[in-house]
């Protein structure tokens, strides 16, 4: 069995996809969100010694602990942690409800920098360094109409992937950003049609993104051929961006 890495959101959509990757490659993953979700079950009868789940609401810190404790006992100090658990609230900022702008910071931004600051903890204690991928977004970078805070959200990983990055390098340990464009999954649910066929018409590879145009970048930044990679952020995005 490959080293343990830490996934959070793997119940669905790009995290489900990047576990299931992940566990083909043979590593052992532990993941969490706060439902179980319909995939997740098939996969642990699938791979019972090297997938563990445990619920957890990474905005929450106790929870986000008590799941960083039962993943290290069960696998031991993880290589890789991927912060991909995330929540989008559309509105326009001056009417969305302060308890959403809350709960995004809070899901997004600090879920995020509490996993890497409780996995680092254990990560240190590895010889041979680790691997920090963040899944922040073009949004983060460019912005889109009623998604203020959560672009902001998604620009505070890329600085803290920057920052952390510097923290952490002499110890061999990399953190990176992935981020992706419009993705086909329940999050872009609320995406109305024509805004879907704006987004298609107007990246130059002519669709919305899938879960699997990304998970290859995560399992190459998780991978010795980056070991020398790190303070970066990945677009993959079909060029929407270019
Ligand atoms: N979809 C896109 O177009 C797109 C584009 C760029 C970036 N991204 C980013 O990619 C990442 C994955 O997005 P996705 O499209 O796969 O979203 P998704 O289909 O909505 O899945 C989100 C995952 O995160 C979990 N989650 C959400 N809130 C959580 C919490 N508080 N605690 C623990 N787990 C939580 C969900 O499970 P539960 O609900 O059961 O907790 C689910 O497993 C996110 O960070 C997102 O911002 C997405």
């Amino acid at each position: 069995m490959k080293s343990p890495v830490i996934v959070t959101g793997g119940s669905r959509g790009l995290g489900l996809s990047i576990t299931r990757a992940l566990l083909e490659e043979g590593y052992a993953v532990a993941t969490c969100s706060r439902t179980l979700g319909d995939a997740l079950p098939g996969l642990m009868a699938a791979h019972p010694d090297s997938l563990f789940w445990q619920v957890a609401d990474i905005g929450d810190a106790t929870s986000t602990q008590a799941f960083v404790k039962a993943a290290v006992q069960r696998f031991g100090p993880p290589w890789g942690l991927v912060n991909n658990a995330g929540i989008a609230r559309e509105g326009i900022l001056a009417t969305l409800p302060l308890v959403e702008v809350d709960s995004l910071i809070q899901t997004n931004l600090t879920g995020a920098i509490q996993m890497a600051r409780g996995v680092l903890r254990h990560m240190l204690s590895r010889p041979g360094g680790g691997r920090i991928i963040n899944i922040s977004s073009i949004i983060g970078q460019r912005g889109y109409t009623g998604l203020a805070a959560y672009a902001a959200t998604k620009a505070g990983l890329d600085g803290l992937t920057r920052a952390l990055a510097r923290e952490v390098g002499r110890r061999q340990i990399t953190v990176n950003s992935v981020a992706p464009g419009y993705l086909d999954t329940e999050m872009s649910d609320t995406l109305s049609a024509g805004q879907r066929e704006q987004i298609v018409r107007r990246t130059p590879m002519a669709r919305l993104g899938t879960a699997g145009d990304i998970v290859p970048a995560v399992l190459f930044l998780l991978g010795d051929g980056a070991r020398f990679i790190t303070g970066q952020t990945i677009t993959i995005d079909g060029g929407i961006t270019c």
